[in-house]
């Protein structure tokens, strides 16, 4: 089977992006990472596609603090299609993306969030599901749209919360099922969207 091109757009750390590049290496998920992009010059998400050798690049943000300027998603949208990107993949991407994205990769972009959606949207969910005395939570694989943490679901995946939880413990309980829910949710979107050569 052809491979799906990806972009990976991240801000932080980069765990979710090495888990994808990692199943790609193992011949586990039909895609291709053409780029990893980041909106923080100093990532470690790039220098984990450095160590992937796949092409990354720095995207200067603007003034706002939660979403590009016009200008820079425009520039994000030439950068993704440059590459060949026939699906955006949101690894922490911690911006809201508007219409120049949404209108040149329509059901192309997904994102993973760490709450079960529709609850928690937002910052530190797993704290927001903590607070409010929640026994279960987990993590969920879903189409973007202009809210935030919002659009179609694509695929959900439960963590219990324990007693002794701590928002450390939780998170990075969650962060494991994340690292399990996304490859395989990209892995299906492969199979059910293949390559084509437009
Ligand atoms: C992940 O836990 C992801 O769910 C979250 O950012 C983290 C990035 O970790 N995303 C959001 O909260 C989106 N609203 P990573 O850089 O190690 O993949």
């Amino acid at each position: 089977m052809k491979r799906l091109p990806i972009g990976i757009l991240g801000s932080g750390k980069g765990s979710n992006c090495r888990a994808i590049l990692e199943r790609i290496r193992s011949g586990d998920l039909a895609a291709e990472a053409r780029v990893v992009i980041s909106d923080v010059f100093d990532a470690p998400i790039l220098d984990i596609a450095r160590e992937f050798s796949i092409p990354n690049a720095y995207l200067a943000p603007g003034q706002f603090r939660t979403r590009l300027t016009p200008a820079a998603e425009g520039q994000l949208v030439e950068m993704l299609r440059e590459a060949g990107v026939q699906l955006v993949v949101l690894a922490g991407f911690m911006r809201v993306l508007h219409a120049p994205m949404l209108q040149a990769f329509p059901q192309r972009i997904i994102n993973i969030h760490p709450s079960l959606l529709p609850r928690f949207p937002g910052l530190e969910a797993w704290k927001q599901a903590l607070a409010a005395g929640e026994s279960v939570t987990g993590c969920t694989v879903h189409f973007i749209d202009e809210k935030i943490d919002h659009g179609q679901i694509i695929a959900r995946q439960e963590v219990a919360i324990l007693p002794n939880d701590t928002p450390e413990t939780l998170h990075a309980r969650i962060q494991i099922a994340e690292r399990e829910l996304y490859p395989a949710a990209i892995a299906k979107f492969c199979e059910k969207y293949p390559a084509s050569n437009v």
